[in-house]
């Protein structure tokens, strides 16, 4: 987000005013304004004074009133047991005195990307499904495309977030001339479903997309704290969130993949294809992502063009592809120029419709019916 408004606990020292990107929007001394300010003001981090002999109390407290502050301690002193202790109440980052701007942002900006999401009132039970392609031009956009529509079908709404923020291709898929986008939320202080969905372009379909940043140069402006909150937000009120992924894993792929239920390996019916789908689902695997939240679609498949076969990536990635999507060129380049979806009966758009039926869980095995039995929509 643009500006970040924190709290600081017994600090003095004027280096805290000047932080880029934060705003302190309450400095208090006493424990009675540190309570009066965290409950009243939206705040999303906790500066403290680690010195001061109720620094421990002072953490513990904070994250009961509020448990998603992020929190960093400031000390001048080398007692590790304090540092031990202070981290076991709940405060991620630590500074030094004397203080260096460069120092503290850096720990801000990490005790802001470990800290929750902050609790939203939830008024759906929403499902997160990230897509990514094993090899450049897989097919990820145009089955995150798909897939939406597919579940908007069955669930009345889908979001399809554009997290390539740099290359994204959603909006031009359907030909979208945003006036706003994704960028345009982080410049809010506080975001708020009004802006979010001014922002978002609903289609005739169901499906809101919210597109990616207009000019290549936003995209770094967006970091991953704010695709969380606005996945976290988004997530409220629509059944299912289809993320868009960009093919580079950094520190923003990294935290949507975290906040998916399933993410989806496209892939083609290629040696570079199975290889770097293996050498994906290993790295993710390390990561500590489990192979039930992974699914993998081959895509443009073609036994008369193609040679390698589904078993032949079943066998490296160790599990059954959740779908085979037909190559139908001609339409779906065709439609994907024009920026309309192909019709309802094209062969691409019916497999893709299966996948999202087996994801959802009609008819697959292993399904999630209770889960849209939940929504209200059958299962
Ligand atoms: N099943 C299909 N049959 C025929 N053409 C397809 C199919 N799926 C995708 N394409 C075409 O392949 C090209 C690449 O698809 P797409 O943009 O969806 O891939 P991507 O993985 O998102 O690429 P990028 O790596 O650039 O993000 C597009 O021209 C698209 O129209
Ligand atoms: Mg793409």
């Amino acid at each position: 987000m643009a500006t970040r408004r924190i709290c600081i606990y017994g600090i003095e020292d004027t280096v805290v005013k000047q932080l880029d990107g934060f705003d302190v929007a309450v400095s208090t001394s006493t424990r009675e304004e540190l309570r009066t300010s965290i409950g009243a003001e939206d705040i999303c981090a906790l500066i403290l004074d680690l010195d001061v002999h109720d620094a421990i109390d002072v953490i513990i407290e904070s994250l009961e009133m509020k448990s998603h502050l992020a929190i960093v301690g400031v000390t001048g002193s080398s007692d590790v047991n304090r540092i031990i202790q202070a981290q076991r109440a709940g405060c991620k980052q630590f500074a030094s005195r004397p203080i260096d701007r460069m120092d503290l942002t850096t720990a801000l900006t990490g005790a802001l990307q470990d800290a929750p999401a902050p609790a939203v009132a939830s008024d759906v039970d929403s499902r997160t499904i990230a897509v990514i392609g094993s090899m450049g031009g897989a097919g990820a956009t145009t089955l995150s495309c798909y897939l939406s529509m597919a579940l908007a079908e069955r669930a009345k709404t889908t979001a399809l977030i554009d997290v390539d923020f740099e290359f994204g291709m959603v909006a031009k898929s359907w030909d979208l001339s945003p006036r706003h986008t994704i960028h345009d939320l982080c410049q809010f202080d506080v975001l708020d479903r009004q802006n979010v969905e001014d922002v978002m372009i609903e289609l005739p379909s169901g499906v809101s997309v919210l597109p990616r940043p207009a000019r290549i140069q936003e995209a770094q402006e967006i970091d991953e704290a704010a695709l969380k909150e606005i996945v976290g937000l988004i997530s409220t009120w629509f059944p299912f969130v289809v993320l868009d992924l960009p093919r580079r894993l950094d520190a923003r792929t990294g935290c949507a993949i975290e906040l998916c239920d399933k993410l989806i390996i496209v892939c083609q019916q290629t040696v570079a294809g199975v290889i770097n789908a293996g050498r994906l689902t290993d790295g993710l695997l390390e990561f500590g992502v489990s192979l039930d939240q992974i699914e993998f679609v081959i895509n443009r498949y073609n036994t008369k063009i193609h040679s390698v076969t589904e078993e032949q990536l079943e066998k490296r990635v160790n599990k059954k592809p959740i779908g085979l999507v037909p190559n139908h060129y001609k339409s779906v380049g065709a439609a994907s120029d024009l920026g309309e979806p192909v019709a309802t009966r094209n062969p691409v758009r019916k497999a893709i419709s299966e996948i999202a039926a087996a994801l959802v869980g009609d008819g697959s095995p292993g399904s999630g019916s209770r889960w849209m039995a939940s929504l209200g929509i059958g299962g």
